[in-house]
C-alpha cells in the first residue's frame, strides 16, 4: 500500500515536471528574443490589452538607472482617433498601431546639495536621463517583442523640434524630454532580423 503510495506521487511529480520543462520550452528565452527582435513598421490595426501595455511598461519600468533615479516617463496613446490626429501626420505607420509609446525623461531631480544634509532639496539637472531611458525603451522593445507583438523606434530627442508638437499636444511639461515614440501592434509583416555580428567591431583586450 506504502509503496503503491510512494510509486503514484513519483508519477504525480513526473507528470508535474514534464508540464514545466514543456511550457518552458514553448516560452522564448531572453536571448531569442533578443536575436529576433526586429524594427516592425506595419500593423494589423488590432487594439493592443490593457494588461499586455502595463507588462510592457513594467519591463520599461525594470531598466537600470543611474543612482537609481528611475527619470522615466511614459504618455501611452490607446484611442484610434488621438493616434492618427497626433502621430499620423509624423508617419503613416502609426495609423494602423494599436498604441502608441511615448518615452520620456524627466531632465531634472529634486537633491539636496552633496555633503549638504539639512540643505533643502532643489531642483538639479539629471545628465543620465536619456541613458536611463534608451535603456527603458530598449527593454519595451524586447517585452513587444517577446509578446508576439511589433514596434520600431522613431526619434525624438535630441531632435526636439520634430517633436515638440506631440509634446505640445500631449501637454508634456519643459523638464520633460521625449526620447522616442514607439508605435506598437501587431505586426502587418515579418522581416527576418538583420545580422549584425561584426567581429571587426570587438577589440579583445586592446584596442
Ligand atoms: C535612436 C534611434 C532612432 C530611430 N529613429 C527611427 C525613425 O525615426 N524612424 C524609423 O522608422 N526607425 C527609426 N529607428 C529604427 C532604426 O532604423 C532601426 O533600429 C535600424 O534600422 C536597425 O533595424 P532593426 O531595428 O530592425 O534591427 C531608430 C532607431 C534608433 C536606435
Amino acid at each position: 500500500m506504502k509503496t503503491l503510495r510512494t510509486i503514484s506521487i513519483m508519477a504525480a511529480l513526473a507528470v508535474m515536471l514534464l508540464c514545466t520543462s514543456n511550457s518552458q520550452a514553448q516560452d522564448q528565452s531572453a536571448l531569442e528574443v533578443i536575436m529576433a527582435r526586429t524594427s516592425i513598421r506595419s500593423f494589423t490595426g488590432e487594439p493592443v490589452s490593457r494588461e499586455k501595455l502595463e507588462t510592457i511598461l513594467k519591463a520599461g519600468m525594470a531598466a537600470p538607472s543611474a543612482m537609481n533615479i528611475q527619470p522615466w516617463r511614459f504618455v501611452v496613446v490607446t484611442d484610434k482617433e488621438k493616434i492618427s490626429k497626433v502621430f499620423g501626420t509624423r508617419s503613416k505607420m502609426f495609423t494602423t498601431a494599436g498604441a502608441v509609446i511615448v518615452v520620456c525623461g524627466q531632465t531634472t531631480v529634486m537633491r539636496k546639495p552633496y555633503g549638504q544634509p539639512d540643505a533643502p532639496a532643489t531642483e538639479t539637472p539629471n545628465m543620465f536621463w536619456y541613458e536611463d531611458c534608451s535603456a527603458a525603451a530598449q527593454n519595451i522593445l524586447l517585452a513587444v517583442k517577446a509578446l508576439g507583438l511589433g514596434a520600431v523606434w522613431t526619434a525624438g530627442y535630441p531632435g526636439e523640434q520634430r517633436v515638440a508638437p506631440i509634446a505640445e499636444v500631449l501637454g508634456i511639461p519643459e523638464n520633460v524630454k521625449i526620447l522616442c515614440v514607439i508605435p506598437v501592434g501587431v505586426p502587418a509583416e515579418n522581416p527576418n532580423p538583420k545580422d549584425k555580428w561584426k567581429p571587426d567591431n570587438i577589440h579583445w583586450e586592446q584596442w
